[in-house]
């Protein structure tokens, strides 16, 4: 399998997202960072649609607010300042089951402190609450590094969580997983239309 080339992950995992969206779906986005993410969905689910994006960081959710807001997409958003493991305490339950997209950039914010960093404990509980909110057809798309300290282990994490899908007979990918260490790659899990 080819690797991913790191410059051009965000931009293969936004297109694999946008291919899925339509008008007036529901999108996640579990790691907000510094909005680039969160702006594309929300430009993909149009003026109709809802984004629920979530970071830790005051810094990250403070630079997702500027940019939607400049974009002009702050409406359509929710920025949440909390753990993308509380993914199913935000969603409506009208949004339950309804979300067309999840979409997870796992790691550190760029720019920002290193030290903090997806864990393999929340992320797991993350991918689960956002597969189960997944409309069918929905997608769920995770990019994973291994290059940082924890960054296996959390790989390790995403991996265990794509077999169980595969064994349950769900459309699994992973794109670029482990052909060069420390080099980054994507998981897509697509929940089944019927
Ligand atoms: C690689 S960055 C995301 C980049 C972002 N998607 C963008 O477009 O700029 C990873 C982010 O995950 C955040 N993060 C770490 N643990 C988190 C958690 N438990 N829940 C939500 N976000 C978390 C970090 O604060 C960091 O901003």
């Amino acid at each position: 399998m080819a690797p991913v080339n790191p410059v051009r992950v965000t931009e293969r995992a936004q297109k694999l997202a946008t291919d899925i969206l339509r008008p007036g779906d529901i999108a996640v986005d579990g790691t907000a960072g510094k909005g680039r993410d969160t702006a594309c969905l929300a430009q993909a689910v149009g003026s109709s649609g809802h984004v629920h994006a979530f970071d830790i960081q005051a810094e990250a959710v403070a630079s997702t607010r500027n940019l939607l807001e400049v974009a002009g997409l702050l409406d359509r958003v929710s920025v949440h300042l909390r753990s993308h493991a509380e993914l199913a305490e935000v969603l409506t339950p009208a949004q339950q089951g309804k979300v067309g997209v999840a979409l997870f950039n796992l790691g550190y914010l760029p720019g920002g402190n290193p030290d903090i960093i997806t864990r393999p404990d929340s992320t797991q509980a993350a991918l689960e609450a956002a597969f189960d909110a997944l409309r069918p057809g929905g997608r769920l798309i995770c990019v994973a590094y291994t290059g940082h300290p924890g960054g296996s282990e959390e790989s390790d994490v995403v991996l265990k969580f794509a077999e169980a899908h595969a064994a349950a007979g769900r459309h699994v990918e992973k794109i670029g997983y482990y052909p060069t260490p420390g080099k980054p790659w994507i998981l897509v899990v697509d929940k089944p239309t019927a």
